[in-house]
């Protein structure tokens, strides 16, 4: 069984499809880190971004290993993965090692959760569910500026705004596999919801879905 994850930047949509992954007892992917992944080698190697073709032949050698370590969370390596996520070549070549994990996850898992953007509209099309969580920009962009401050980083919260909406309008404009809701995913809006809400509400969703098709 397959539970696709999409939403914006910072919608609390990683620490949900962790939580239903324990509650579930599935594997869970964040495909954010394979573009993230890629971002950082380009970044390390002083290349550009916004190359295409180099973008394309480091998500070409991608695998588990590079996935793992804190750099991957540095915020110009979040502005580099959502400019090399435009690149259809990148796309395409980390399109199978999320498909395989869908369909073959790790060794005693009962499904897998896969989070991201493109997840139950080209990733997992099939998936048994599929949930969409969003929240207000300013809901995100508190939520993250609170995590800075509290991990003693240097942090304004405008800076912090007006990068979630930058990365929101390349996200969702560029022409290949763009952020959006698919037709058959149930929304989660989580600006009035702390996590535990969204956990609950989740579940909710989850469990109805579930009801309404046979397992
Ligand atoms: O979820 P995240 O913030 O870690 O993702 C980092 C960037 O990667 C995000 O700005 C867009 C891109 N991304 C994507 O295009 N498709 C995915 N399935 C996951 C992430």
């Amino acid at each position: 069984m397959i539970i696709a994850i999409d939403g914006p930047a910072a919608s609390g949509k990683g620490t949900l499809s962790r939580r239903l992954a324990r509650h579930y007892g599935f594997a869970c992917l964040d495909t954010g880190k394979l573009y993230r992944a890629v971002a950082w080698k380009i970044l390390d190697s002083g290349q550009n971004p916004a190359d295409s073709q180099a973008a394309e032949t480091v998500a070409r050698r991608i695998g588990p290993a590079d996935l793992e370590g804190s750099r991957l969370t540095e915020d110009r390596v979040s502005q580099a993965a959502s400019v090399v996520a435009a690149h259809p070549g990148v796309r395409a070549a980390l399109l199978d090692f999320q498909r395989n994990f869908a369909r073959h996850p790790p060794p005693g898992a009962k499904g897998a959760i896969l989070d991201g953007r493109d997840i139950g509209t080209v990733i997992c099309p099939d998936a048994e569910v599929k949930l969409y969580v969003t929240a207000s920009a300013e809901a995100r962009a508190s939520r993250r500026f609170k995590e800075l401050q509290e991990s003693g980083a240097e942090a304004i919260y405008q800076r912090v705004l007006q990068d979630i909406e930058q990365r929101d309008a390349r996200d969702r404009g560029r022409p290949t596999a763009p952020l959006k809701q698919a037709d058959d995913a149930l929304l989660l809006d989580t600006t009035a919801l702390d996590a535990d809400a969204a956990f609950k509400e989740a579940v909710d969703l989850v469990e109805k879905k579930l009801a309404g098709k046979p397992r």
